[in-house]
């Protein structure tokens, strides 16, 4: 099968879905800054949510950007799709724990309805290339050894079911005998660093360090994650997007796991406070430890993670600093 997008070489044009959330914004803003022609589509308008405007706030008056407030459940794709040489869907519903219950509607809506329907927009104008954002969650429990792609999946929430379907619809499409795309499909591992989203640990911690609110603490914090910085995994996935290689499956993390209490310490160090906390339950759906073995996108894509986790959560820290948490839209 021919790609269009050469490795080495930037995208010309590409489609990032979820453009106005954490991850999404920083992809747009390396996608621009290789010279993409970027259309970012993301239901959050940041005409009207502050939060998606701060995190726009470096590509919206980019000449190679263009901003569609739009819902994928809902709204005309193809037009949007043409000439793409890549599409990263990174819109989701991303909580794990909030995942449980009547929210199941709008996680199946979102995370599995919206994914079938930018896989068939991306068939009907022959999109070469979907980087697809998966998650580390689809694997459940694990043993607390690095796990390998080829670990078969057990989701423990809703919302990894959700994920899991995601990425198993991609699958399916890209193994369609009139399929023209290839699949990246990249099972991310707790992405943190500037503008990670408000529900995350890493950001409640600094915030409840700095005086906001305690942290709520969901078990002993023995949890351990491999914790990926957020420019790793853009590079990552810009990588993907050019890589001369087939449908496949990959693990983006670091390879290292950290429990949360290393990680409460790390806050207090930083920032010279302690992270008052509250002591919660362990929450349904959360995982003991996660740990990638991420040896096939080093071998496939050439790529490295580089960013320790003090280097990146003092960065997180000073963009903290320099941009108070916006309250988050509709
Ligand atoms: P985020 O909430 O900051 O960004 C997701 C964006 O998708 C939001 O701006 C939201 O408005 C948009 N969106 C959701 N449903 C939509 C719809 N129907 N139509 C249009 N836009 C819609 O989340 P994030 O942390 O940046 O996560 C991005 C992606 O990466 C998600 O797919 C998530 O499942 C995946 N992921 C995230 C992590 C992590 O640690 N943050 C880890 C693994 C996988
Ligand atoms: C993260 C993302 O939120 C998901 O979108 C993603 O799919 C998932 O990673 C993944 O790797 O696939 P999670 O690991 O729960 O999910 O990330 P955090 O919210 O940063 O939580 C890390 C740990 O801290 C969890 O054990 C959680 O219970 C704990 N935590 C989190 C708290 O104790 N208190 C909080 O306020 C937040």
């Amino acid at each position: 099968m021919q790609h269009k997008a050469t490795p080495g070489h930037a995208l010309s044009r590409a489609v990032v879905t979820g453009a106005a959330g954490f991850i999404g914004s920083h992809l747009v803003d390396a996608l621009l800054a290789e010279g993409t022609i970027v259309i970012g589509v993301d239901r959050r308008d940041p005409r009207t949510d502050p939060g998606a405007a701060a995190n726009l706030a470096g590509a919206l008056d980019h000449p190679g950007f263009t901003f569609v407030a739009a819902d994928l459940r809902t709204c005309p794709l193809a037009a949007l799709f043409l000439q793409a040489d890549a599409v990263f869907h990174f819109a989701a519903l991303p909580g794990v724990r909030g995942s449980w219950g009547e929210r199941f509607v709008e996680y199946t809506a979102c995370n599995v309805f919206a994914t079938e329907r930018v896989l068939a927009a991306c068939e009907d104008v022959r999109v070469p290339r979907l980087v697809y954002a998966s998650s580390s969650s689809v694997y459940g429990t694990t043993n607390g050894g690095a796990t390998g792609e080829q670990s078969a999946p057990m989701p423990g929430s809703p919302y990894a079911i959700s994920k899991l379907a995601g990425e198993q619809l991609c699958l399916a499409h890209a193994g369609k005998a009139t399929t023209t795309f290839a699949v990246m499909a990249l099972r991310l591992f707790t992405v943190y660093g500037p503008r990670q989203r408000g529900d995350m640990l890493i950001g409640r911690a600094f915030t409840a360090a700095l005086g906001g609110p305690a942290l709520n603490l969901y078990g002993d914090g023995s949890q351990r994650r491999d914790f990926t910085y957020v420019g790793d995994v853009v590079r990552a996935a810009i990588a993907a997007a050019a890589a001369p290689i087939g449908t496949t499956v990959l693990n983006i993390g670091t390879g290292v796991t950290t429990t949360v209490l290393d990680v409460l310490n790390a806050v207090e160090d930083l920032t010279g406070h302690p992270v008052p906390v509250n002591r919660l339950p362990a929450q349904a759906g959360d995982v003991e430890a996660t740990l990638a073995d991420n040896s096939r996108a080093v071998d496939l894509l050439g790529w490295q993670p580089r960013t320790a986790l003090t280097q990146g959560i003092s960065r997180q820290l000073a963009h903290l600093n320099a941009n108070p948490p916006q309250p988050v839209g509709a």
